[in-house]
């Protein structure tokens, strides 16, 4: 059995994605089941180099996790022949200048969303690692999401008929930091800085949307600040500069219509913090993170309105849970799992800086339109 070392400079391990999902969730659970087995027999072991600005903090990481290897020269990390691949978890605002470093230095990248402040940022870098020939990949979480693969099941087997319609709600209330602390980092929140729901998460739903139901033609949207000052890590006061909430209507290939409302400043009224409400003309799903619904047409019921009347149906008795038919692991350590097996064996991958790019069209339109007030199409890349 042959073993394939793999050296990874993980950057931005310090933060909530970097640390939880992608070293611990992803590298370390890896290397906690033995390694990756690919199908030659060959067992890939990742071997992280941890990268941030803060040696204490690295040190303190590196040992908690019986890790060696860390350092704040990210340099002299790109130097180090046995480091293969570059991965990217800092602040987007950082994010361009590092893939730019490694990509010089020759190594193959993969990077969370989104990959670049702006569309022409995201395009060029993708350029120039086609150009140098190395692999590239970007995360692309929520596809691997047990509730979207169901609905992707769903789609797959034709049981909507025609799809009509999309309904995405993502959201839930960010606390502004004054007498609770906000659970998610302050630059969020300041458009200098990175921040916006709009760059945030439009990404996600370009890739759910191309990929899952059909591919997205067109955007409007509508975003707000509804909270204008946030206090940060520190506890001090800041204007917050950046989009909280967007609600966007999207056009998708076939005629088929998503409305999107994405918010940090909602109360959650569902049964999970994002769903996915499919109307087609066979049937009907609801997903979510982890479950999904479904109504088919022979099990729709036929409510009357009669606003004197007590409503006499319960609307939520009226859908079927789909069975779950198969095992889910994380989405971020499946997904690195596939990118390992590209970089080693040229298994295929699908999500490279392209589609990356794509995702930072679709924010970058949003804002646009949000902007001028009018829908803009999304063009080809
Ligand atoms: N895939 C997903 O679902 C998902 C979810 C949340 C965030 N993200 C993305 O992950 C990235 C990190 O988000 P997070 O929530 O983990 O943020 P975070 O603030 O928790 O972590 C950011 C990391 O970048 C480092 N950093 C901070 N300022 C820096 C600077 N000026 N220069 C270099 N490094 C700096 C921090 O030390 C930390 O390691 C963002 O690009 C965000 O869009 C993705």
């Amino acid at each position: 059995m042959d073993r394939r070392t793999v050296g990874i400079v993980m950057n931005g391990v310090t933060g909530r994605m970097g640390y939880r999902q992608h070293l611990v969730r992803s590298i370390l659970a890896i290397r906690e089941q033995g390694g990756l087995t690919l199908a030659d027999g060959t067992v890939v072991w990742p071997e992280p180099v941890l990268v941030g600005r803060n040696a204490a903090k690295l040190e303190q990481l590196a040992e908690l996790h019986g890790l060696t290897r860390y350092t704040t020269d990210l340099a002299a990390a790109l130097a180090d022949d046995s480091n293969e691949i570059y991965f990217d978890a800092q602040v987007t605002t950082a994010r361009v200048a590092a893939l730019r470093q490694a990509i010089a230095a020759g190594k193959h990248v993969y990077t969370e969303k989104p990959t670049a402040e702006s569309l022409a940022d995201a395009v060029a870098l993708a350029d120039e690692a086609r150009a140098a020939g190395i692999k590239h990949g970007v995360v692309a979480d929520k596809l691997y999401l047990p509730g979207l693969l169901k609905l992707r099941r769903l789609v797959e087997s034709g049981f909507f008929g025609r799809i009509l319609s999309v309904r995405v709600e993502f959201g839930y209330w960010v606390f502004e930091g004054d007498w609770q602390a906000a659970q998610r980092p302050s630059w969020n929140y300041r458009s200098e800085d990175g921040g916006g729901i709009i760059l945030d998460m439009f990404p996600h739903w370009r890739y759910v949307l191309d990929h899952v139901i059909a591919p997205v033609r067109s955007v409007y949207a509508q975003m707000a600040t509804h909270i204008p000052q946030r206090w940060d890590e520190q506890g001090d006061a800041y204007p917050a500069t950046a989009d909280d909430a967007a609600y966007a209507v999207l056009e998708l290939e076939g005629g088929i219509v998503a409305s999107v409302n994405s918010s940090w400043t909602t109360r959650v009224d569902r049964t999970e913090l994002v769903t996915f409400h499919v109307d087609g003309t066979e049937g009907s799903a609801v997903a979510g993170l982890r479950n999904c619904r479904v109504q088919h047409r022979a099990t729709t019921p036929k409510p009357v309105w009669n606003p004197d009347l007590p409503v006499s149906h319960d609307f939520r008795d009226q859908w079927s849970e789909l069975p779950e038919n198969d095992t889910y692991d994380n989405g971020f350590k499946r997904q690195w799992e596939e990118f390992l097996a590209y970089v080693v064996a040229d298994a295929p991958y699908g999500h490279d800086l392209y589609a990356g790019a794509r995702g930072v069209q679709l924010a970058e339109l949003g804002l646009q339109s949000a902007r001028e007030g009018r829908k803009l199409l999304v063009g080809d890349l």
